[in-house]
């Protein structure tokens, strides 16, 4: 537990041990929703969801999306999640270069969430900007303008709901609508924060499960082989590269909610709690060899997806992704393996998420 400083005076702590971790992440007196402990102001657009709700607008605003990312309706989709990713490997043969992330891994889970949630697949450029912009991830040299950013992003959803109003379908937008003009159960703001968390979750997050799972099996010939000769081991593979080379670094932001006392450490109503979930996943009082990449490893509980009430509402649907990706991609490429010399992988900026821009 790591006591941090900032330039501000904000005062935080980083939680870098997994027990801890685990304990903090359930702990309801770490809290979400800043307005909370910073008086009043309402919070954005992007905050308006249930990554930066507590109870009870937490439960309410996860309860109108999950029926749609369950385990059972996202395995439905095995197939066609199979037929997208044969699709873009297709669209690359013949071609003398491939980008595994542009090309691939990014466009993937990309293609599933706009049809989850009806948007048009044709703006996915557009979507990644913004997506990038917004979480910190951008390019120092792209200039992040991520005001102007949102601002596009906003004003590109209200064109859409409206279309959507005139024009409903059976998308999970649609749904939200309907619910909305049904009765009091979500604000139109919150609409606006819901749609846009799931789209920036979908951009930003399984990229790099297929990115940096690639990158562990690449660095581990052995374990590549095992895998392609026993695509069944996938589940367990799965489960390692989120351990070992986990596509999300840190939590995203809690608050000390009130003066409080944890594992032996005083801290202030208002201090910043963040948790480093791949540090975590290599604590070796909770992981046997927690640095050995072993696709076969048992069940070993990781914080990749995070834990407690906000613990990721996409994973089974990342997970199937991520499956599907990994094994049709060693399928298809017999010989696939990193460039000789090509040790220095240049990782993106930012805080949240952990992903290369390319896999030479
Ligand atoms: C929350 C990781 C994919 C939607 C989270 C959290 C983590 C995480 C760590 C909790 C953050 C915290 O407590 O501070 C991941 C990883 C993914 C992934 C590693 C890919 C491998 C997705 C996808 C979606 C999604 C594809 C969209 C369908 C969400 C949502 C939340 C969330 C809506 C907020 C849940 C809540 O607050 O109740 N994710 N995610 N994630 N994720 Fe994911």
């Amino acid at each position: 537990i790591a006591q941090l400083m900032f330039p501000d005076g904000q005062f935080g702590w980083m939680i870098t041990r997994y027990e801890d971790a685990a304990e903090v992440l359930k702990d309801n007196r770490f809290i979400k929703d800043m307005t909370k402990v910073f008086g009043s102001g309402s919070q954005s657009i992007f905050t308006s969801n249930m990554l930066f709700s507590d109870p009870p607008d937490h439960r309410r605003l996860r309860g109108l999306v999950q029926q749609g990312f369950t385990p059972k309706l996202v395995e439905s989709m095995r197939e066609h999640i199979q037929q997208i990713a044969d699709g873009l490997l297709d669209a690359v043969e013949g071609k003398d270069r491939m980008s595994l992330i542009d090309d691939y891994a990014f466009p993937l889970p990309i293609i599933v969430i706009s049809e989850i949630l009806g948007v048009p697949i044709e703006d996915q450029d557009k979507f990644r900007v913004w997506s990038n912009s917004i979480i910190g991830a951008s390019n120092a040299e792209e200039g992040p303008d991520v005001y102007r950013h949102m601002q596009e992003f906003t004003e590109y959803l209200g064109h859409w709901f409206a279309k959507v109003r005139e024009n409903p379908g059976d998308d999970l937008i649609s749904q939200l609508i309907s619910a909305e003009d049904a009765g009091e159960k979500l604000s139109e703001q919150e609409i606006y924060g819901v749609v846009a968390l799931l789209i920036i979750a979908g951009h930003e997050t399984t990229v790099n499960l297929i990115g940096n799972g690639m990158i562990s099996l690449l660095q581990h010939p052995d374990q590549l082989e095992r895998l392609r000769e026993n695509p069944d081991l996938i589940k367990s593979a799965i489960e390692e590269m989120l351990r070992y080379n986990g596509p999300v670094e840190f939590s995203t932001s809690r608050w000390a909610g009130e003066d409080l006392e944890f594992r032996g450490h005083r801290m202030k109503r208002g201090d910043l709690v963040v948790v480093a979930l791949d540090s975590a996943n290599r604590d070796g009082d909770h992981f046997s060899d927690p640095d050995l990449f072993d696709i076969t490893r048992e069940r070993s509980r990781h914080l990749a997806f995070g834990h407690g009430i906000h613990m990721c509402l996409g994973a089974p649907l990342a997970r199937l992704e991520g499956e599907i990706a990994i094994n049709t991609l060693l399928r298809r490429f017999p010989n696939i393996r990193m460039r000789e010399g090509a040790d220095a992988l240049e990782w993106r900026p930012g805080m949240i998420v952990r992903g290369v821009k390319e896999i030479p």
